[in-house]
């Protein structure tokens, strides 16, 4: 090495965008907000790619960067972009990124796609969002989005996770949807009344236990909720989870009549994978 390189300056970050706050939720699950790009226009419920400049290379010294799929939380309207994360302690992007702070920057590659969006769905008269762990992302923007409320007469948000702090950032954006003036106002209170939250837990005891995969085919889920059985005529549902609750859900819907749409072929259901690692 030489003293050229010996005192190297940052990188310039192609795309960057500027951390404006942090939530660490626990010890495996945060949650972060960046600026928005000026041009950056996205249908809620869309992701985006995110990350970090990798590890120079020992022998160049070059730097790639290190990017992944992120469903962006926020919704549409927001001025800034939000989005939920686990943290693997391993994981070649989340071992870093869980150690952002306010002021750093991120790659964001604005470039907006995905399947949860409203436009691949036929109309029904319910919606179900199916969340686990942080597949709760596009939901966060979805139950945002006024024409959630103006397109469907009820609508369900389900998030199972393994414990009841896994739940809290759903929690708390539900609550804020009931509860905050500016959201109620901008949804409608009368539109709110059409909102249905379930939570359960798998691993630690809540008030409601099970994956829902087994609350919806043993027709607990539905007894709770008070609401009548899922047929092709009513109801539209988008997954977001791990690989074997999409396989799962996919099979359960498809068992009470629902098939799989997209945005080019609209139907009565979507999937899309929650990022992990
Ligand atoms: P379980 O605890 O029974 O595995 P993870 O944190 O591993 O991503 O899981 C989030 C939640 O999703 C957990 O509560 C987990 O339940 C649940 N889950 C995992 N696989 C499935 C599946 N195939 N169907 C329904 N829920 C699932």
């Amino acid at each position: 090495m030489n003293d050229m390189t010996a005192t190297p300056t940052a990188p310039v970050l192609p795309d960057a965008q500027t951390v404006t706050s942090v939530t660490h939720w626990t010890d495996r699950l945060f949650s972060f907000r960046v600026t928005r790009p000026a041009s950056l226009r996205f249908r809620s419920g869309e992701f985006v790619m995110i990350g970090l400049m990798g590890d120079p290379h020992p022998e160049t010294g070059k730097q790639k960067p290190l990017l992944r799929a992120y469903s962006i939380a926020s919704p549409s309207w927001d001025e800034e972009l939000e989005f939920y994360s686990i943290k693997v302690q391993d994981g070649p992007l989340t071992s870093k990124l869980q150690h952002i702070r306010p002021g750093d920057q991120i790659i964001l590659r604005p470039k907006p796609v995905g399947t949860l969006v409203h436009d691949a769905l036929l109309p029904g008269r319910r919606i179900w969002f199916f969340a686990t762990g942080t597949g709760f992302a596009p939901f966060a923007s979805l139950l945002r989005d006024p024409q959630t409320f103006e397109d469907y007469e009820e609508v369900i948000i389900t998030h199972t996770c393994r414990d009841v702090a896994e739940l809290e950032y759903g929690r708390q954006l539900i609550e804020s949807i009931r509860t905050d003036e500016m959201l109620v106002e901008l949804l409608g209170e009368e539109n709110l009344a059409k909102l249905k939250y379930y939570p359960t837990t798998t691993r630690e005891t809540s008030p409601k236990m099970g994956r829902i995969t087994d609350l919806l085919k043993s027709g607990e889920a539905q007894r709770d909720l008070g609401v009548s059985a899922i047929t092709p005529e009513t109801d539209r549902a988008m997954i977001c989870g791990s690989m074997g609750l999409n396989t799962d859900l996919k099979e359960i819907l498809g068992g009470f009549g629902l098939e799989e749409g997209a945005n080019s072929d609209p139907k009565h259901f979507v999937v899309e994978k929650a990022f992990v690692g």
